[in-house]
């Protein structure tokens, strides 16, 4: 929802809620404060996937609104930002990240199709803090383990992706099985 009203194309509202970032980030920057109001700020992520256009969501502008919120997350002294750089179906590109870098001072979480010596790269070069894996560690429980001795990846099987039952979700064999 806070996605929703962040993004032009889903956000159609006039009022103090729509129309320029500043207005449809206000929901977004609303729930932070009160979240921050419960527990140390310290204590609280926020993701944001500026570039995803995953069921239909677009932007007109999405690296001038990762700018503004890197800019105005700042204020928050949150544990950790973390931005999912690409989009799944491409439909949407551009470098979200170095505005990301460049405006927003607290720990920055880089995702989306990292390999472990590009994530490795990133955080040495200080493009990024840390980095996220999402499908490679649904089809590798050890996937930790994996980078550390450069042991191949399991391939992800996508078909299983979205299924309810085990497999796919706790099949996927470790090194030792
Ligand atoms: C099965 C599946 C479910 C996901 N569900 C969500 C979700 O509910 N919310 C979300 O923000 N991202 C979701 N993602 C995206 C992942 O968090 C991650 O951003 C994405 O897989 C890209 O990172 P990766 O290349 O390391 O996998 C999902 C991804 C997969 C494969």
């Amino acid at each position: 929802m806070l996605d929703q009203f962040l993004r032009d194309g889903s956000n159609k509202r006039s009022g103090a809620y729509g129309g320029p970032i500043e207005n449809r980030a206000r929901l977004l920057l609303e729930v932070i404060s009160a979240v921050c109001e419960v527990w140390d700020s310290k204590q609280v992520g926020l993701r944001l996937s500026p570039l995803n256009s995953y069921n239909s969501m677009i932007d007109s502008d999405p690296i001038a609104l990762i700018t503004w919120l890197a800019k105005r997350l700042n204020d928050f002294n949150l544990a950790y930002l973390h931005i999912m750089r690409s989009d799944f179906f491409q439909a949407q590109q551009g470098d979200v990240m170095t505005p990301a870098r460049e405006h927003y001072k607290g720990l920055l979480v880089g995702n989306m199709g990292y390999s472990a010596d590009e994530a490795a790269e990133a955080i040495a070069s200080g493009k990024l803090d840390a980095v996220a894996f999402g499908v490679p560690f649904l089809s590798n429980p050890d996937l930790p383990a994996r980078f550390k001795l450069g042991a191949p990846l399991n391939a992800a099987d996508s078909s299983t992706f979205y299924t309810a039952d085990a497999k796919g979700y706790t099949d996927y064999p470790a090194l030792a099985d």
